[in-house]
């Protein structure tokens, strides 16, 4: 077996059994102001947490088939159970503040539709950049709600955000290092159009909570960029084998 996919087996197996409970929140805690605010938005994240991740497993399988991966099947599996769980948590908080569901929504079709056009690692782009902007929107989310409750739901979403995003950067990485310079800097040219292309939606999706929170349209693309830069591009990815 992989030894850095052990690792990240034994982490989300660990995690599977230690799942996060919905803080309790004080009556009033969410003022009909912010519920205004931020219901449409969080409606949006919660049905782009649930996703069943039918595609994601095959393609998963299929890769670890190609690759010899195992056990990259069980821990992507796994990846999409805490997923449906953060959308268990948002819903659950919803539910209590009278925030109505959203069966579709367009940002979330978007990024379904795209993740369903080609294999394990065009997915893997798609899912990190939904989960790299996903991690700055709920930083503002917790920003622009005076609602501890939520702030703490925001933080929770955010620590287990950040071990995906460790996955997907790790495995996106050992992909890349396989192929040629040209081809890499292809992907990487088209990935980081991509990845400005999605935080854009995004900001046109969600700007009342996120101008709230004190972003303009420039500063939450920078941010964006930032996530990127500093998972997608750190210095051993843009080195001299590159040039
Ligand atoms: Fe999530
Ligand atoms: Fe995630």
């Amino acid at each position: 077996m992989n030894t850095d996919l052990k690792v990240w087996l034994d982490h989300f197996e660990y995690h599977s059994t230690h799942r996060y409970v919905l803080p309790a929140g004080k009556p009033g805690d969410l003022t009909a102001y912010e519920r205004r605010l931020i219901g449409s938005s969080i409606a949006a994240f919660q049905l782009g947490e649930q996703s069943e991740g039918r595609s994601l497993r095959l393609a998963a399988e299929r890769y670890e088939r190609e690759h010899h991966a195992s056990p990259l099947t069980r821990i992507v599996s796994l990846l999409i159970a805490e997923e449906q769980h953060h959308a268990a948590l948002l819903g659950a908080f919803m539910d209590e503040h009278g925030i109505p569901r959203k069966r579709s929504d367009w940002t979330d079709h978007v990024f379904r539709r795209l993740r369903r056009l080609a294999g394990f690692e065009l997915y893997l782009s798609v899912l990190v950049t939904a989960e790299l902007i996903g991690k700055v929107y709920y930083r503002a989310l917790e920003g622009a709600t005076g609602s501890r409750q939520l702030q703490t739901l925001c933080r929770m979403l955010v620590a287990d955000e950040l071990a995906h995003v460790g996955l997907e950067t790790d495995l996106l990485r050992g992909m890349h290092e396989k192929k040629s310079p040209a081809v890499r800097w292809l992907h990487t040219a088209t990935l980081r159009t991509f990845f400005s292309g999605a935080s854009l939606v995004v900001w046109f999706g969600h700007r009342r909570v996120l101008r709230s929170a004190g972003y303009s349209v420039a500063t939450f693309l920078r941010a964006c960029a930032a996530q990127y830069s500093f998972y997608l591009d750190p210095p051993q990815i843009q080195g001299v084998e590159y040039v």
